[in-house]
């Protein structure tokens, strides 16, 4: 359904659907979150200048900002950017949130020490020019992280993903079975990153397999 629906044109998640993931996020995903922003950390000089590309209720950008990052968030979403700008004055943070699309993003040229985006580039109807836009945004020697849902997975890695969540029963069964048919219909493999990035202006990646995920590290 995901491929079906991305091969039309780019989804916005809007309504009640942004208040259920926010509160999910929130809720059961904070860890997975922060661990996101502490592993950013790791990788980038203080002060560095950061987009979330696709952040959803925007929560690993927050917490960059926390640590005292410059980030800018992007959604194509107005509702998740409501969402977003809601969520970051609670935690006291200051980031930048704005609708736009990842394939025409508004933003000028080597802008970005860091870009990422997570569980989100399965979604982008155009992931040609996604790539060739986060290209175009990284400054020279800047660096990216994809991470995104992993095609091949198993049984195993996709239970072991759900237990991490600590759900409550209708929203582990929903996560299971989105994980089994909805979002891994759309999924791609790593042999499809190796394809278009090939295909792309980045000429230096690194892409790793964990759990259900690609770790998509681009270099500039
Ligand atoms: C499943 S959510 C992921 C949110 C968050 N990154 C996370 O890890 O929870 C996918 C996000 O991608 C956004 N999105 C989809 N297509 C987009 C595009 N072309 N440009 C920017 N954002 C897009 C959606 O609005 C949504 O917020």
């Amino acid at each position: 359904m995901e491929k079906f629906l991305r091969e039309k044109k780019d989804v916005a998640l809007t309504g009640n659907f942004t208040k259920w993931y926010d509160k999910t996020s929130r809720e059961n995903r904070m860890e997975e979150l922060v661990g996101y922003a502490k592993k950013i950390a790791v990788l980038v000089q203080p002060g560095a200048v950061i987009l979330e590309a696709a952040p959803g209720p925007g929560y690993v950008a927050i917490e960059l900002a926390k640590m005292g990052y410059s980030v800018t968030g992007m959604d194509l979403s107005a509702d998740f950017i409501e969402i977003c700008k809601a969520n970051a004055a609670r935690e006291r943070a200051t980031v930048d949130f704005v609708q736009g699309n990842v394939s025409s993003m508004p933003f000028d040229e080597n802008k970005f020490d860091f870009l990422f985006c997570s569980a989100a580039f399965k979604n982008f109807h155009d992931p040609a020019s996604a790539l060739r836009e986060m290209y175009r945004v990284l400054k020279p020697g800047g660096k990216g992280l994809i991470l995104d849902m992993n095609k091949d997975t198993t049984a195993a890695t996709r239970k072991a993903a759900v237990d991490k969540m600590n759900l409550g029963f209708f929203n582990r069964l929903f996560m299971a079975f989105s994980f089994a048919f909805i979002l891994r219909d759309g999924a791609y493999r790593k042999s499809d990153f190796e394809a278009m990035l090939a295909a792309s202006p980045f000429e230096k990646w690194n892409i790793e397999e964990s759990g259900i995920s690609l770790y998509v590290y681009l270099y500039k």
